[in-house]
């Protein structure tokens, strides 16, 4: 029964069909999207957009918390009804359309999109569209399984559609944190100190005369597509689970480590299953995304809390968490996304973190988003609001892609995400490069020893030798530096 979700009677005349909710858009609007990495997103509102667009001139710009589920960015893209998106997205379609210069595309850090809302430095939303478990007697917004930037979409937005998801259970309400910081020049200290804390309430609070549509669903969030740990990230794993035994061992961390972050997709997700058979206990989570392993090192109770934005899952996992949520829910909270990924909390609660690069240098810089250094993959998500705030920031990546044709330890990454300044550790499944307190040639050395693939060490090292010939702090061959890159595109390898 809806009506028992929209607890404030006056606003059950606004249900209507995700058809009529989208006579609400016009051409040029800004929009705010409620999902993140496939969580928490409107489900029937932006396919009756998209229904639109193919029939009228009908384009907007689109916010969201970060990627959609349920081909949403695809079929918004196939219809043309996409003209700026931001802050993030891994849909293919889009990212041909990105990368065909047909969409613009602001890759943002993820704490930062909703910051320049607020403060002008974006144009305003016009409609944001929210996904709910259900309205309360006041007209706030009880999210589903996302927050992302849900709660200032709405708060800012003119207007705000609620769609309503019948799959969700109710039971979600109290597993969200809302809090929103203070406006500037005058915003106080976040008051969080440790992952569990709730400084917020469980709700969206928003005018509810701005609720303009309520629109029913009833589907299911998209299972994520990360694959099973292989030789390759089992290998990764391993090697940074020696790294922090050995860590514990020194007296530098403690057997609970520090919080822990872990970015998206496969390689982040083997990493931190690595853990369940680890010695360490009373892990605690403050990331922006749980995967698959988050809830696997819940459940082994070698975890006892995770803070998120967002729960994105394989199909098993999902439902047996929603089915189960009651037992979780003292373990999880979900919170804004400039919460989980706010630097201040980050530098406070000390995190280790850990994310993917696409490739890496000599010296440690990082690119995470770029193939080629010109045509973007996904964005730089959170991982930039994570690395450069950490205790100690790790970056995983295979030492090779496309069968070895490119090696993921170039002499210059073709563009920088992270620079060798916010890197202290690389994995690949070769090894782990510990950069901390040292210099820059020190770095080549131990990221060429420790990280390359072996059938690229002698090239790395010879770059290397002719670059320290030529001198410098951090040594460089400029005319070669991106002879790597231009060999793969014109013969499709790296090496001859
Ligand atoms: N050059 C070109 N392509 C490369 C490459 C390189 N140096 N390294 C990897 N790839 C390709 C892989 O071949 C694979 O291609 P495919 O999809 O056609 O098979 C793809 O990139 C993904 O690589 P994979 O090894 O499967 O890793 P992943 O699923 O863990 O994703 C990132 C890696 C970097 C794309 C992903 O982690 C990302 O988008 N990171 C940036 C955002 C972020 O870090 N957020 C963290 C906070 S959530």
């Amino acid at each position: 029964m809806y009506q028992d979700r929209i607890r404030m009677a006056r606003l059950r005349d606004k249900v209507m069909s995700a058809q009529d909710a989208a006579t609400f858009f016009n051409d040029g609007m800004t929009v705010g999207m409620s999902g993140f990495t496939r969580a928490g997103d409107c489900k029937a509102v932006p396919l009756a957009l998209a229904d639109r667009a193919r029939q009228e001139p009908l384009q907007i710009t689109l916010m969201t918390g970060a990627s959609l589920g349920n081909d949403t960015d695809k079929v918004l893209a196939e219809a043309n009804a996409i003209s700026r998106r931001l802050p993030f997205q891994v849909d293919a379609t889009l990212r041909r359309k990105i990368n065909a210069g047909e969409v613009m595309f602001l890759d943002q850090h993820l704490s930062e999109t909703v910051e320049q809302l607020r403060s002008g430095q974006l144009a305003p939303i016009d409609i944001a569209v929210i996904e709910a478990t259900a309205i309360t007697e006041t007209g706030a917004i009880v999210p589903t399984t996302s927050v992302g930037n849900s709660a200032s979409f709405a708060i800012l937005a003119k207007k705000v559609i609620v769609e309503i998801n019948l799959k969700m259970p109710t039971q979600l309400e109290g597993l969200h944190d809302i809090f929103i910081p203070t406006y500037r020049p005058h915003r106080q200290p976040i008051p969080l100190i440790s992952p569990e804390q709730r400084i917020g309430v469980p709700y969206i609070a928003i005018d509810p005369s701005k609720i303009v549509a309520i629109v029913i669903t009833e589907k299911a969030d998209s299972p994520s597509n990360v694959l099973p740990p292989d030789g390759e990230t089992q290998a990764i794993a391993g090697h940074l689970d020696e790294f922090l035994r050995s860590e514990v061992k020194a007296g530098r961390l403690s057997p609970a480590l520090q919080p822990l972050q872990s970015g998206i997709g496969t390689i982040s997700n083997a990493v931190l299953h690595g853990l369940i058979d680890s010695p360490f206990k009373d892990l605690k989570m403050y990331s922006e995304v749980l995967q698959d392993s988050s809830i696997e090192l819940l459940d082994s109770g070698r975890m006892t809390f995770a803070s998120a934005s967002s729960i994105t899952l394989s199909k098993a996992k999902y439902e047996h968490v929603l089915k189960h949520i009651n037992d979780y829910k003292s373990r999880l909270v979900l919170r804004p996304q400039e919460i989980s990924n706010h630097p201040e909390v980050i530098r406070r609660l000390g995190l280790i973190t850990i994310n993917t690069a696409l490739e890496v240098d000599l010296y440690g810089n990082i690119n995470s988003t770029h193939v080629g250094g010109t045509h973007m993959m996904n964005g730089i998500g959170g991982s930039g609001d994570f690395a450069r705030n950490a205790h100690l920031s790790v970056f995983v990546t295979k030492s090779i892609a496309k069968n070895g044709a490119i090696s993921s330890v170039v002499p210059m990454v073709s563009h920088v995400d992270h620079t060798e300044h916010d890197v202290d550790i690389i994995v690949t499944e070769h090894g782990l490069a510990d950069l901390r307190g040292l210099a820059p040639r020190e770095r080549a050395v131990t990221i060429i020893r420790n990280c390359a693939d072996p059938h690229y060490r002698g090239a790395l090292q010879d770059y290397f030798s002719t670059a320290c010939r030529l001198g410098g702090h951090t040594p460089h061959v400029l005319h070669e530096a991106f002879a790597w890159h231009t060999r793969y595109q014109e013969s499709g390898r790296m090496l001859g």
